[in-house]
């Protein structure tokens, strides 16, 4: 077992936060037909928020409700409209427990818990822990569909072993992009208990702030691209979003009352990449990648995050005079610029610095690969068509026929190879975070130095990664290994991994 656990403990720090998200909508909670007292008390609204005065709009902590020691989150998948993001059109939306994205989910290691996901979409769903460690009948691919008016209620105990920034969202075949377009998606945080986490800003709401990032665009019909050609369309109306805030028509702005504030940055566009960077070029701290955190802060200028990617960073306010300004610049799969966005205005009313960050954040154990099953894995497209070792992975048959076989406990290297000409795919594996042995030819550096559970593969180059398949074997259930752009991954770039006991 190469992660480091450590003792879980009971941190309890729920705030119940006065978030922008909600205000006002409460009303519009009062649905029909669910068939859960906790359903109820737990649903907190989401909305697509446009120039909300401002402010950046913050998701509620999913409360749980407990029984019999079991953590019990509510989450209910229902549509919405949205009137004011492009003005004249009402857009259809979904999210979880409101209209646009869902409340965050907040887990300790250790901790029980049981997920509730109620489908009112009017159309069957799945809801995918991305990034956490759980056995394949609960990962919430594309077997464990949740029909119309059903609830699908996978329970398990956390047992990540790292403190990291998750997300949920759907996974259904060859839906996943359309309903995440709409709206669906959430972000998930695990506290690992270490004295690294505790350090580095952890208030939610208050110094530890989600950051949901979608680059999307609205057609001239009045919906969310799912498409290619509808980012690039002329009458289409781009729009960067973050946590549901229209940063394309203002700069969303963040008051904290800390030195230090820390993001944890979502990029859950469809295809876009998104580029992070101060707008005075100054540095900032990065101190956690996707799956955990990183061995010592690094402090860098930019950072790349490649769609379903995650990574943490903290910035520090006390020291910049004025508000700390980020901006994002999107690109497009083949690289070129889409536009560059305002994203965030940061100001701190915090009057002493900040204590120092702490050296070490994390121990990372080298997995020793000499003896590692090795595969290799290609990436490519023919015209539109998306493969994975030449296989189109769009039915359930052809995941079935092709499914990746390992076996519980296996080390395994895997060669990730892009082989499109000019088309940027990045590779997520479902179940474990992996380790990185090189990209492009060249030995890690910076944040590929820690867990990931996501990589960008440039055209034409290689990223070999590393992993061991512990704790969960299923000779049923399938995990995913695809690329994370969604639109790619419905068109077929996708294939299953048994793990067998
Ligand atoms: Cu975020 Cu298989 O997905
Ligand atoms: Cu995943
Ligand atoms: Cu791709």
């Amino acid at each position: 077992m190469t992660h480091t656990h450590r003792s879980p403990s009971r941190i309890s720090r729920r705030h119940v936060l006065a978030g922008t998200f909600g205000i006002g909508a409460v009303a519009a909670l009062a649905r029909i037909g669910i068939g859960t007292s906790f359903a109820e008390e737990t649903t907190e609204a989401v909305t697509l928020a446009t120039a909300a005065g401002g402010t950046l709009p913050i998701p509620d902590l999913l409360a749980a409700t407990d029984e019999d020691g079991v953590s019990v989150y509510a989450l209910d998948a229902q549509t919405g409209t949205n009137t004011t993001l492009v003005s004249g059109k009402t857009i259809s939306t979904a999210g979880y427990n409101g209209t646009f994205l869902g409340p965050t989910i907040q887990l300790t290691d250790g901790q029980s818990v049981r997920f509730d996901v109620t489908n009112n979409l009017g159309e069957e769903t799945t809801v995918h822990w991305h990034g956490l460690h759980i056995a394949p009948s609960n990962d919430g691919g594309p077997q464990n569909t949740i029909e119309d008016g059903a609830t699908w209620s996978p329970a398990t105990t956390v047992n990540q072993g790292e403190a990291c920034t998750l997300w949920y969202h759907p996974h259904g075949l060859g839906t996943t992009a359309d309903q995440v377009a709409l709206g669906l998606a959430g972000m998930m945080i695990i506290d690992d208990g270490s004295d690294a986490n505790a350090a580095l800003p952890h208030d939610y709401g208050a110094d530890d702030i989600p950051i949901i990032m979608q680059s999307t665009a609205v057609t001239t019909a009045g919906a969310f691209a799912t498409a290619n050609n509808n980012f690039t369309a002329s009458t289409s109306t781009l729009k960067f979003l973050v946590n549901g805030m229209s940063a394309t028509d203002e700069t969303p702005t963040l008051e904290v009352a800390y030195g230090r504030v820390r993001l944890r940055l979502l990029n859950a566009s469809l295809t876009d990449s998104i580029t992070i960077a101060r707008s005075d070029s100054a540095s900032f701290t990065q101190v956690a990648s996707d799956a955990g955190l990183l061995a010592e802060p690094i402090s860098i200028t930019s950072l790349r995050i490649s769609p379903g990617e995650r990574a943490e960073i903290v910035l520090d306010l006390t020291a910049a005079d004025d508000a700390v300004k980020l901006q994002a610049t999107v690109r497009n799969t083949t690289n070129g610029t889409r536009y560059t966005a305002s994203m965030l205005s940061v100001t701190s009313t915090a009057t002493s610095a900040a204590d120092d960050l702490p050296d070490t954040l994390n121990t990372i154990t080298d997995i020793d690969a000499t003896d590692a099953t090795t595969r290799t894995f290609t990436l490519s497209n023919s015209g539109a068509s998306m493969l994975i070792n030449g296989i189109a992975g769009t039915t359930m048959d052809i995941m079935d026929a092709n499914a990746v076989m390992t076996t519980l406990g296996a080390i395994e290297q895997w060669t990730i190879t892009n082989s499109s000409t000019n088309i940027y795919h990045n590779f997520h594996l479902h179940d474990v975070p992996f380790q990185i042995v090189s990209v492009a030819g060249a030995a890690p550096t910076g944040a590929n130095t820690a867990w990931r559970d996501t990589i960008e593969v440039a055209p034409g180059t290689s990223v070999v990664i590393k992993m061991q398949f512990t704790d969960y074997a299923d000779n049923e259930y399938m995990y995913m290994l695809h690329c994370h752009n969604v639109i790619h991954e419905d068109d077929g770039m996708m294939l299953a991994l048994m793990v067998m006991s």
